[in-house]
C-alpha cells in the first residue's frame, strides 16, 4: 500500500525525468550468458522468468515492483529494449510492477530516478548507464537501503561491491568481431572512418578499443582516418560523415558503433553522390530491422547482432534477488555476425 501511494508521488515529482508505466497494469562473479535472438530461444527465456517471477511473488505475497532508469530515445535499438522492458511488465501485471523512467540522455535525470525508486522502497533498481563514471555515491545510497542493482546492457565503473550483476554483451569482443569484418571486405587494405558512440559509454569506449586494437595488431594495411562521436544517433551520424566525407579523400569503408549513426552516414554517402555498400563498405553493430533493410538493398554490408530484448531476464534477475538467491555477476549476451548475403532471408523473421 505504501509502495503504490509513493508510486502516484514519483509520478506527480519527476517533472524533469519523463515516466511512463507508474502502475502495475501500464505499464558469484562468473559468468553465465544469455540466450541468443532466435524465437524459441527467446520464448524459453521469457518463460523461465515468468515462473521465476511468479514463485518470488508467491512467496512473499506482493508483487516484485522494480523501478527502471532508461537512458532515452537514442536509438531504435534502445527503444526495442524499453519495448521488451515494459511488454514483459504489463503481460504479467499480476506479478510485477514497474516503474520506469526516461532520463533523456542526462546522468542527472538517471540519478534522480534512482532517488526517487529509493524513496519508494522498489525491490530492486535496473539501469543502463549512460556514461560509465560517477555512479558511487548513488549506488551506495542504494545499497545502503538494501535495494540491489542490476546494470543493464552498459557497464557502470564502481566497485563490484556496488552493483548485483551486469546483463549485457562483451563490447570489446563487439569491435573485434567487427574490425574482421571489416577486413575481409576491404581485402586487408584502405582508409576507414569510424562514428562513435557517446562519450563516456562503455559500450562507445569498447567498441573502440576493440576494434581498434584488432586493427592495430593485424591488418596493419587498414588506416583509421578519422574517429569522432556521433552519440549513437541517425542524425548526427549523418553530420560527422558529410563533414567525414569533406576533409577525407578516398574513404573505403566506415566502422560505427551502433546501426543507427551507420544509417545516418548511409545518407551522406549517398547525397555525396557515391554508393554505400560498394563505394564504401558499411560495418556496424546492433542488428535493427533498419540495417537489414539497407543490407538487403545492398546499402550495408555487416552488422554484429547485439540484444536488446533484454526485459525478461531483467525481471528473472530481479526475483531471484528479492529471494535472497545468489546470481552471477555476469550475464553474457551472446552476439552474433549478420553479413548482407544473409539479410533478405533473416529479415522477415526480426524481431527489432
Ligand atoms: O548500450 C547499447 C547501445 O546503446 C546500442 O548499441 C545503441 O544503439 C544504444 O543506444
Amino acid at each position: 500500500m505504501k509502495k503504490r501511494f509513493l508510486s502516484v508521488l514519483l509520478c506527480a515529482s519527476m517533472a524533469a525525468v519523463s515516466l511512463a508505466a507508474c502502475s502495475s497494469g501500464a505499464s558469484s562473479s562468473t559468468a553465465t550468458t544469455a540466450a541468443p535472438q532466435t524465437t524459441s530461444a527467446q520464448a524459453e527465456t521469457t518463460a523461465k522468468a515468468e515462473e521465476t517471477t511468479a514463485k518470488t511473488t508467491e512467496a512473499s505475497g506482493e508483487k516484485l515492483v522494480v523501478g527502471f532508469a532508461q537512458i532515452g530515445q537514442e536509438s531504435g535499438w534502445r527503444d526495442a529494449e524499453t519495448l521488451s522492458i515494459q511488454t514483459y511488465a504489463s503481460e504479467n501485471g499480476d506479478k510485477v510492477e514497474l516503474l520506469f523512467a526516461d532520463a533523456q540522455q542526462k546522468q542527472e535525470n538517471q540519478i534522480k530516478a534512482i532517488k526517487n525508486f529509493i524513496e519508494q522502497g522498489v525491490d530492486v533498481i535496473g539501469l543502463a548507464p549512460v556514461v560509465e563514471t560517477g555512479w558511487d555515491q548513488v549506488f551506495a545510497e542504494a545499497k545502503e537501503a538494501g535495494i540491489p542493482i542490476i546494470l543493464l546492457d552498459r557497464r557502470a565503473d564502481v566497485s563490484e561491491d556496488l552493483y548485483a550483476t551486469f546483463i549485457g554483451s562483451d563490447f570489446i569482443e563487439e569491435g573485434k568481431m567487427a574490425a574482421k569484418e571489416m577486413a575481409k571486405l576491404l581485402g586487408d587494405s584502405g582508409k576507414i572512418v569510424e562514428l562513435e558512440g557517446t562519450v563516456g559509454a562503455s559500450a562507445a569506449t569498447d567498441r573502440k578499443t576493440g576494434f581498434d586494437d584488432e586493427i592495430k595488431a593485424s591488418y596493419p594495411g587498414i588506416e583509421i582516418v578519422a574517429s569522432q562521436t556521433g552519440d549513437f544517433t541517425r542524425a548526427q551520424g549523418k553530420e560527422v560523415m558529410e563533414s567525414f566525407l569533406k576533409s577525407n579523400k578516398d574513404i573505403k569503408g566506415v566502422y560505427a558503433h551502433n546501426d543507427d549513426m551507420a544509417l545516418g552516414a548511409i545518407e551522406a554517402i549517398k547525397e555525396a553522390g557515391l554508393k554505400p555498400g560498394e563505394d564504401i563498405k558499411i560495418v556496424s553493430i546492433d542488428g535493427v530491422r533498419g540495417i537489414f533493410e539497407a543490407m538487403a538493398a545492398g546499402e550495408a554490408n555487416c552488422t554484429v547482432e547485439c540484444n536488446p530484448l533484454l526485459g525478461p531476464l531483467l525481471f528473472e534477475t530481479a526475483a531471484k534477488l528479492k529471494a535472497g538467491q545468489s546470481v552471477d555477476k555476469w550475464v553474457k549476451s551472446v552476439d552474433g555476425v549478420f553479413t548482407a548475403d544473409m539479410a533478405a532471408k533473416v529479415l522477415p523473421d526480426r524481431k527489432y
